[in-house]
């Protein structure tokens, strides 16, 4: 074994005291209906991506266990959260946007007393350094912050009456119903809030189901939850995806899916809905995002934005830099700088200081990386950084991959995990058919400076993917840019603004412009006698 492989893990007496975890957390709770119940059934084990260093054996750390829940409590969730909505005659659905609010407002204060909590569970649980694990936690509260500023601000749009062809009207955003949020193991928080949190305020009720990987984490907040809405508002369960979510979805009585997740998973779920029609999906799926990098492009900047697009959090990002097409002229140098880069990432344990490379929470995953790795070279790749590929225990080292070819897995595969798969190409149509020709289509980046060259790559992108990126990484921030992808990569937009839109419908209030109907108009409007038609203005 390498030097390098020999250091990553380490004893457990090196772990800050503060960031022990002496004893696994079992977890027996769940949320249903405003009431921590306890479960009594199986539980599943929470196996860190940290092993432990006792001499020469490595140990997987159990960190803890949360609920194996079946259909039952799956469906009493559902049964709750149908309840709470009561087909839009619900309290929650009904109340006014300020009050909705309130609650939001009440759970983020609450939220932020955990952050430590939650932030320690993040590096346990999923390897997450330190550093984006608080960038993680701070980033979800900022989207919190800035959903009810998009709130108020949509309602403030809609606090006035229009007139158009004779017509009086007000049009108002509504909620949708029941939701049904999952999230990725990659983001445990941050990406489910970033649906949660605007599915609820809208006034729709919730069933939360935590990602595969990153569930303990969530303990911590449900408190929270529980305190700061109504009954039923949200409900938060715990097992396999099949048993709990699909008999969720086999009910027909989820009307929005809001899943974060791969396109098998969204459209094997999405299939158990007996009325598709009645249902309305959110999804933010797989992505093969290519950079492609031009002969005139500043060489350092393409190199560390490549750096950091295909390497933070070890390439487990939905947005990461999946395959690199460097022109002939510069990819000699290129991989050069690019080998340089990788060699000064820090691999370590999640806490410990300028770590960039962490062990990989996906059991199996190593196994297919090697595999991915070891098909390219078989097409005729090489792995051009020293120590590229190994791998021990759930740690692999990033591997950069040259010349990679369309016979190789790696070409088209999702590798989400470190491997830098690097193509040159001669003709700039290379790249384009290349991404006209994916499955995927959520974004690409171009590095060049030639400004006639990239306007001609951008054009040939703009119906192809959801954003492309100018000298820089691919990525979904910041949060008020609309982030979603074509063909098998999303279905609908995310953003502040649109995450709002997509958890509602517009509901229209309209009348003939006559001297009776405006006296009735304004007398509800002045009597404040309907929580829909009003011109009140929310500061
Ligand atoms: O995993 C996909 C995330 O939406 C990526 O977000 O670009 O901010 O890392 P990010």
């Amino acid at each position: 074994m390498s030097q390098l492989l020999a250091n990553v893990f380490h004893s457990e007496d090196s772990i800050p005291e503060h960031l022990k975890i002496s004893h696994p957390i079992e977890q027996r709770e769940y949320l249903i209906n405003g009431e921590l119940k306890t479960w009594n059934g199986n539980l599943n084990p929470v196996l860190s991506p940290v092993f432990i260093k006792d001499g020469n054996n490595y140990v997987q750390k159990n960190i803890g266990s949360t609920p194996l829940l079946t259909s039952k409590e799956s469906l009493e969730a559902l049964e709750a959260a149908a309840n709470a909505y009561d087909l839009g005659h619900g309290d929650w659905p009904t109340r006014s946007v300020v009050s909705r609010i309130e609650h939001v407002e009440k759970f983020l204060s609450a939220m932020r007393l955990k952050r430590q909590e939650v932030v320690k569970l993040l590096m346990w649980e999923i390897g997450k350094t330190q550093k984006d694990s608080e960038k993680e936690f701070d980033r979800t509260c900022d989207y919190i912050v800035d959903t009810i500023k998009g709130y108020k601000e949509l309602d403030r749009n809609s606090a006035k009456l229009i007139e158009e062809q004779g017509f009086m009207a007000q049009i108002r955003r509504v909620p949708l119903g029941v939701s049904l949020c999952m999230g990725p193991y990659n983001y445990p928080l941050n990406e489910t809030f970033t649906t949660l949190i605007p599915a609820l305020i809208m006034g729709n009720t919730v069933v939360f189901k935590p990602a595969k990987y990153g569930v303990l984490l969530i303990r911590p907040l449900i408190e929270a939850f529980r305190d700061n809405f109504p009954p039923g508002v949200i409900n938060i369960i715990y097992g396999r995806g099949r048993e709990t979510v699909g008999a969720l979805m086999e009910t027909g009585r989820i009307d929005v899916f809001a899943f974060i997740g791969t396109n098998k998973g969204a459209n094997d779920l999405k299939k158990l809905h007996p009325k598709s029609h009645r249902l309305k999906a959110i999804l933010g799926l797989d992505a093969k995002n290519p950079a492609i990098v031009l002969p005139d492009a500043d060489l350092d900047n393409a190199v560390s934005e490549c750096i950091t697009g295909s390497l933070s959090f070890n390439g487990q990002r939905c947005t990461a830099l999946k395959i690199l097409f460097v022109h002939k002229s510069i990819v000699d140098e290129l991989i050069q700088k690019l080998v340089r880069e990788v060699k000064k990432l820090k691999p370590s344990m999640p806490w410990e200081e300028d770590v960039s490379l962490t062990p990989l929470p996906e059991p199996g995953k190593v196994e297919f990386l090697r595999d991915l790795v070891e098909d390219a070279k078989l097409h005729g790749a090489k792995v051009m950084n020293e120590h590229g590929g190994e791998f021990l225990n759930s740690f692999f080292y990033p591997a950069v991959l040259y010349p990679v070819n369309e016979k190789m897995k790696i070409y088209s595969e999702e590798q989400f995990g470190p491997v830098v798969p690097i193509i040159s190409f001669e003709e700039d149509e290379e790249a384009i058919e290349y991404v006209v020709n994916s499955n995927f289509g959520q974004q690409v980046s171009i590095f060049g400076s030639d400004s006639k060259r990239v306007a001609k790559l951008m054009d040939a992108f703009v119906n192809q993917v959801g954003r492309i990126n100018l000298n820089t990484q691919s990525q979904r921030g910041p949060d008020t840019f609309p982030f979603n992808g074509r063909k098998d990569s999303a279905e609908g937009t995310l953003s502040i603004a649109d995450a709002l839109r997509v958890f509602s419908i517009r509901t229209i209030v309209a009348t003939r412009n006559n001297d009776g109907n405006k006296q009735i108009i304004s007398n509800i409007i002045r009597n404040r006698e309907s929580a829909f038609l009003s011109t009140d203005y929310i500061f």
